[in-house]
């Protein structure tokens, strides 16, 4: 069987950090568990290089477009490289045959009418390289998905009829399982039945892109950046080409961060229509890694350097925590801390103290050589029940593209195998005479290693195999059908010995960097009373609270101050039910400038503690009058 699986093409303007390298790695491990089931696989990565935005970026760097693209798209290669990602095809958009494929699309929509000559006015952000209709626009003159101001265009252009494929384009959401989490594809349905509008896809402002196959006198057209880009995961097959390898694009698994959703999930599909193509089997749609609640990205300079942080503690660990700490779909906080927590309980405690206490044991008591008949393991059966459960559910978890809870799943093996060293008490069993007993416990131990570490591998190749060579097994799907497919085990083994895979991190290191840090911070920020006394705080108790609409993180709040009321608009909707808040009182920012979001006036602000992952609202501790000052 034979499966494609495709990242996003980066833009060059942003060096690689953390959240580029989730998405491709996500996409290695997917090609990686592909592979050991047997299948054939092509992966594709690569960078995108044309647009306004790479040009302003070179011009910026005083390089020239081409110079400027060739380095930066070197440092997304060599980071894929320092990870091992096993990609097939590294497409780089100002690569001649996929100009020539671009050109091709073009001619081909053109030829069956898609495409029209027209005018644009209208938004334009040049960030996300994305128009915008008046309805999107919620703030006057803002990107409605950045914040950035956005430039008002006129030109003539090109358009592509997107109008014309809204039907279809619903026919194909409504009935297939092709956007996971499935609750992106609800908000892609409630888009397009917004309605759409054709698409501009030629710019003549400026001059970095793939000019269009017939040029006019008068003006210069280079084709749209993001028609350009999303051809290239059929470029990259050679499609327009030689189509060397066009079998593979009815098997598309494409992964994509949530910002580029609409692009993937509307555009895309209806330039596929147009080009008589079949459409991706499904787009894995993942959230954002943040930095304390905010999106990690360079204009903010609060990007994490993903090769730094797999050099403090390994590229494995990273891809571990990366995959383990959210669950796919959903935002995350990216902090060493949770990261140090990770590597600590689960890969040194549970996975670690495991390998090493079954190497420990197998030395000590049989100088690591182990032998026994398939009966002895019979009784064990009760967990071996529950072992083979739980692997063979684990299938179940890829496919639904949630590793978080795969790996979840996978602990619980470990945590069973660990378990049963406790119950069992070998030492003791020793003791007594029993080793043929602690022999098959042992053995029993060394094929659920062997089991869990090939289930591991997808997503931590390095490691797994590490703990595979222990057994002498290579992490290969031969090994992966017989021991986790047929669910076999071998009862004849001779162990090598190896250190301690997952060495502990030490927590007060890092607490005592933190510490220095704010201890930094605190000096350069002490205010005197005066600057408190700038703060009008008071309380208030919430009358009415509803979500604001096409926001997951906002409520809007009726709050009555006593004299005033007063709407705010506040970020606890993933941490309280509107109808939890009635009639509390909360303390609330009184003086600050009113500001609008998501199209509603908030004015002040709700004071919240947060706790890890949650955030509380802070309370007088007995009921006060509306009103009162906080001092
Ligand atoms: O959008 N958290 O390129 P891009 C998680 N060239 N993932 C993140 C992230 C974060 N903070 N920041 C970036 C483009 N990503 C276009 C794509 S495809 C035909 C063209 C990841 O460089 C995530 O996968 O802005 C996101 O979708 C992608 O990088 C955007 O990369
Ligand atoms: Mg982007």
């Amino acid at each position: 069987m034979k499966s494609f699986i495709t990242t996003p093409i980066y833009y060059v303007n942003d060096i690689p950090h953390i959240g580029h390298a989730y998405t491709t790695l996500l996409a290695d491990m997917l090609k990686r568990y592909q592979k050991l089931k047997g299948m054939e696989v092509f992966m594709l990565t690569g960078t995108d290089e044309h647009g306004q935005k790479i040009e302003q970026s070179a011009k910026n760097k005083n390089q020239s477009p081409q110079d400027y693209v060739d380095s930066i798209s070197l440092k997304f290669k060599d980071l894929w490289t320092y990870f091992n990602i096993d990609y097939d095809r590294f497409i780089r958009t100002t690569e001649i045959k996929h100009k020539m494929s671009v050109q091709k699309a073009f001619e081909k929509m053109q030829a069956v009418g898609d495409i029209y000559k027209g005018e644009y006015e209208g938004h334009y952000c040049i960030s996300c390289e994305s128009y915008f209709t008046p309805s999107q626009i919620q703030i006057q003159g803002k990107c409605p998905d950045c914040g950035r101001e956005m430039q008002i265009i006129k030109e003539e252009s090109y358009f592509f009829a997107l109008s014309k494929y809204q039907d279809r384009l619903l026919e194909w959401l409504n009935n297939n399982d092709c956007i996971y989490p499935a609750f992106r594809k609800k908000e892609v349905i409630n888009f397009i039945e917004n309605g759409l509008s054709d698409l501009s896809i030629t710019r003549t402002s400026f001059e970095w892109g793939i000019p269009i196959p017939t040029q006019e006198k008068d003006s210069f057209h280079v084709i749209y950046v993001w028609l350009d880009a999303l051809l290239n995961y059929i470029s990259a097959l050679g499609w327009g080409d030689n189509e060397n390898n066009m079998e593979f694009w009815g098997e598309a698994h494409q992964f994509i961060g949530k910002d580029i959703l609409r692009f993937h999930a509307i555009y895309w599909p209806a330039f596929l229509m147009s080009l008589g193509l079949e459409l991706p089997k499904r787009l894995y749609v993942h959230g954002w890694w943040l930095i304390e609640g905010i999106k990690m990205s360079k204009s903010l300079g609060n990007v994490i350097n993903p090769k730094e942080i797999a050099e403090s503690f390994g590229k494995d660990c990273l891809r571990y925590f990366l995959m383990r700490e959210v669950s796919f779909g959903q935002d995350g906080d990216f902090s060493k801390l949770a990261l140090i927590n990770r590597i600590n309980s689960d890969l040194a405690n549970e996975l670690g103290n495991l390998l090493s206490r079954t190497l420990g044991m197998a030395e000590k008591y049989f100088t690591l050589k182990l032998n026994i008949n398939e009966q002895s393991l019979n009784e064990f059966s009760q967990e071996n029940t529950e072992f083979n459960k739980i692997l063979s559910s684990l299938d179940e978890w890829i496919d639904k593209m949630q590793p978080s809870r795969y790996l979840e799943e996978l602990w619980k093996v470990f945590g069973l195998a660990n378990m049963m060293v406790a119950r069992y008490e070998p030492w003791v069993l020793m003791k007594n005479g029993q080793s043929e007993r602690v022999q098959s416990l042992l053995v029993l131990l060394c094929n659920i290693l062997i089991k869990g570490a090939l289930a591991l591998y997808p997503i931590m190749p390095e490691k797994s195999a590490e703990i595979l060579d222990v057994f002498s097994i290579k992490p290969e799907s031969n090994m992966y059908d017989f021991f986790i497919t047929q669910n076999k085990f071998i009862l004849n083994l001779e162990l090598k010995k190896i250190g301690a895979i997952f060495p502990k991190v030490e927590i007060e290191i890092l607490q005592e960097e933190q510490k220095q840090e704010s201890n930094l911070k605190q000096q350069d920020q002490l205010i005197d009373i005066a600057d408190f006394k700038k703060l009008d705080i008071r309380i208030a108790t919430i009358l009415e609270a509803e979500y604001v609409s096409k926001s997951n993180k906002l409520l809007k709040l009726k709050l009555d101050f006593g004299m005033y009321q007063r709407q705010v608009i506040s970020g606890i909707a993933q941490h309280y039910l509107p109808d939890s808040l009635i009639g509390k009182q909360v303390c609330v920012l009184f003086n600050l400038k009113p500001v609008k979001l998501m199209g509603e006036m908030s004015e002040g602000m709700i004071l919240t503690a947060k706790d890890k992952d949650s955030l509380r609202l802070i309370m007088p501790e007995m009921p006060v009058q509306n009103g009162s000052v906080i001092s």
